[in-house]
């Protein structure tokens, strides 16, 4: 083995164990949040919204959030990691529209039936939507709990609705819809994909920066890098939904060739869709790096977009 390849294997692995460790914490995190954010709620609405956030995913955006803190102050504590739970809920509600019969109508997501398909489309669609004012709730009162000053705990808001709403997340879904059967162009395309996804993901870098109160510096870089790792992340995805496993992916292979979406892979090939998604990820790096913030592990999650099978 090639000196080179067995540091890059070490890399892997290390990585593999900060993501396994990281997942762990969201996931309790996540489970004390949900408590809180159920109580109370009516059986109907509470179990599909339990099965929504229970569902594991890769929990990457509370992730991005809490490593965001941990380069710009400190070890992030179970405050922090329940504020990130915010960008996860608000994630979980998109995932769940996501997969409803008038959007792509899917049947599996992380592995199980789909909420709708496990519920039924009303009560995903409610349950969805209660995730809403939830996350926003819990954004605020983990901010208070960590002490932030009004104003913080407003910018937090005020980023959160933004990259989730019109302008973010549901504008680049709306794109998404009306790309299908239809010519995007690449500016087009570009897009869809920073609205779907790298909104919400840009929004976990800046959430993060924030509660570890970054300067306008850190904050402009730690938002670009979290820009370009959202469209990279995207590009990966378009690439596993053509190239990965059902099994793996947790999701059905196939379904944007079978809508007539709009990816990267349809548009530039397999092999042009991966070196805009490293380019991207480069990008990210030299973003973090040209502001002087050294991260170990913002690298390495830049690095696990490109490399990860589901
Ligand atoms: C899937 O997101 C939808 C996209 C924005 C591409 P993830 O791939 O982060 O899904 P989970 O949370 O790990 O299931
Ligand atoms: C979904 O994009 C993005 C959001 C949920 C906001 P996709 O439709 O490509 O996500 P998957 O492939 O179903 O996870
Ligand atoms: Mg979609
Ligand atoms: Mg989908
Ligand atoms: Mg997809």
């Amino acid at each position: 083995m090639s000196v080179a390849h067995a540091e890059s294997q070490a890399a892997v692995l290390d990585l593999e164990r900060f993501l396994l460790v990281e997942r762990r914490r969201v996931d309790l995190a996540l489970a004390q949040v949900a408590a809180g954010v159920l109580d109370g709620v009516a059986p109907a609405l509470a179990q599909p919204m339990e099965y929504a956030l229970a569902t594991g995913g890769k929990r990457l955006r509370p992730i991005l959030a809490a490593a965001a803190y941990r380069a710009l102050r400190d070890e992030p504590d179970g405050r922090v990691y329940r504020l990130a739970c915010a960008l996860e809920m608000v994630h979980t509600y998109s995932l769940v529209h996501d997969d409803l019969p008038c959007m792509d109508d899917d049947d599996l997501r992380r592995g199980q039936p789909t909420v709708h398909r496990r519920f039924d489309a009303a009560r995903a669609t409610l349950a969805g939507a209660a995730l809403i004012p939830a996350a926003v709730r819990v954004l605020d009162v983990e901010a208070a709990s960590l002490g932030l000053s009004a104003e913080t705990r407003s910018k937090l808001t005020v980023e959160l609705c933004r990259a989730g709403g019109a302008l973010g997340m549901v504008g680049g879904q709306l794109l998404d819809l009306q790309g299908e059967e239809v010519a995007v162009d690449a500016e087009g395309l570009e897009r869809i994909h920073r609205g779907k996804t790298g909104a919400l993901l840009a929004a976990a870098l800046h959430v993060g920066a924030l509660a570890a109160g970054a300067d306008a510096g850190e904050l402009a870089a730690l938002t670009v890098y979290g820009e370009d790792l959202g469209l990279a992340f995207q590009i990966v995805d378009d690439l596993l939904d053509v190239e990965g496993r059902t099994e793996v992916l947790g999701k059905t292979r196939g379904r944007d060739l079978d809508l007539g979406k709009a990816t990267y892979p349809s548009l530039y090939g397999i092999e042009g869709a991966r070196v805009l998604a490293a380019g991207h990820v480069d990008e990210a790096v030299t973003s973090l790096r040209g502001a002087g913030i050294r991260s170990p592990e913002l690298e390495a999650l830049a690095r696990y977009v490109l490399e990860r099978a589901h």
